[in-house]
């Protein structure tokens, strides 16, 4: 039987358009908090698969959403490469000893030996699995990992950044040790997701979150080729997940993208007409509500039937145009998750038929 969600990756007709929300197990959520001081630490929460199997359900449960996404973080990997983390509370994650020379580079670990020590990830991901599986509702487990361009902005800058200065020195004056970080944030990375997946992920998805700090006529050498590498392997020994790249605000690129992989996630600065236009052939695309107007409910119903309208139910997954922020009330995440369902299913109530029918 497969999944909605995995049949609307692959562009296959479903009854209604699946919706989930990108960092959709987080601080909006007491429930997430609680669990989170138990842990202790953002951290330990990360590295308790018990736990962290916990968190990534809350959303299916409290929220509603047609999916789940593993809970984890993009920099678990640079972190078991060798780089010590921290996260402090209110200003987000610190690498005491950023990569400046070649030499840093050397102390790293590289492909397989950091996937390997990621075996508190693919056990959380096994012990979801179990747990969906005797839920028999249909939820797609979404595995994930950073492009290697935005996990390196936080191996070279130590944080994060608003003027991204060190990574763009080594850009224009050393490309070559840049080049050298990617491709090993990289090489790893096909070796953590193929690993997620092989533990149970029906789907994985690739964050660039700081895709658009690239001048648009350098964003395929320093970012979107590596992601290709990535989705390349993954097609060629997973044929069957879905692959979805998600890289924010790059409107130039659009009419360039290329590559074998599903779905592109388009994010909210971003039109969607003009994203269609571009790539609904191609690709199928996710996205894209300007995740503030969760703040209002007038303004995410105007937004999804807006969304509806450009892209009416085909090659279409509805999602945040980027993350949920902390401090949005519950009820209107329920209520977005709410409208995605209202436009997109009509009088479809149930599902079970087309699930049978599959
Ligand atoms: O989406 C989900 O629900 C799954 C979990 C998830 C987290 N981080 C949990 C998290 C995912 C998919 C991420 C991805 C991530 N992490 C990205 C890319 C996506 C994006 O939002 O752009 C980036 C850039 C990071 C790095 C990171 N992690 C930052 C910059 C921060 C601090 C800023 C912030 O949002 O607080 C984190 C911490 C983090 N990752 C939290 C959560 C729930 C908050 C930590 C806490 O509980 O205090």
């Amino acid at each position: 039987m497969s999944k909605i969600f995995i049949d609307a990756c692959k562009g296959k007709q479903t009854p209604y358009t699946p919706v989930w929300m990108m960092r959709q197990a987080g601080r909006y959520l007491p429930e997430y908090k609680e669990v989170r001081q138990k842990a202790g630490s953002f951290l330990n929460l990360c590295h308790d698969p018990q736990k962290a199997k916990e968190v990534t359900i809350q959303p299916l449960d409290i929220v509603g959403v047609d999916a789940a996404i593993l809970f984890s973080d993009i920099l678990v990997l640079p972190n078991e490469m060798g780089m010590k983390l921290r996260f402090i509370e209110g200003e987000g994650p610190i690498f005491d000893d950023p990569i400046k020379d070649e030499a840093d580079l050397q102390t790293l670990l590289g492909d397989d030996k950091a996937a390997d020590k990621l075996s508190y990830v693919y056990e959380t991901i096994k012990l979801l699995k179990i747990e969906l599986d005797k839920r028999d509702d249909d939820i797609a487990l979404i595995g994930f990992a950073g492009a290697p361009w935005t996990v390196s902005t936080y191996m070279i800058e130590g944080q994060g950044t608003k003027t991204y200065n060190l990574c763009k020195k080594m850009m224009y004056s050393n490309p070559k040790l840049l080049h050298k970080i990617l491709q090993k944030t990289t090489d790893a990375t096909k070796l953590y997701l193929s690993n997620q997946i092989k533990a149970g992920a029906d789907a994985v998805q690739l964050f660039d979150s700081w895709a658009s700090a690239i001048e648009p006529s350098k964003y395929d050498e320093f970012s979107w080729s590596y992601m290709i590498q990535i989705a390349d392997y993954i097609r060629e020994n997973h044929p069957d997940t879905p692959i979805i790249l998600f890289p924010k605000a790059v409107p130039q690129f659009i009419p360039k993208v290329y590559g074998n992989f599903d779905v592109f996630g388009v994010d909210w600065a971003t039109n969607m007409t003009y994203a269609k236009k571009h790539l609904s052939d191609k690709y199928v695309l996710q996205g894209n509500m300007e995740p503030c107007r969760l703040y209002n409910q007038k303004q995410t119903t105007k937004c999804v039937e807006k969304i509806q309208k450009v892209m009416q139910g085909h090659r279409h997954i509805f999602n945040l145009g980027h993350g949920i922020l902390p401090d949005i009330p519950i009820a209107n995440a329920i209520h977005f998750v709410k409208e995605c369902q209202r436009v997109s299913r009509g009088d479809l109530k149930d599902n079970k038929k087309y699930l049978k029918g599959n």
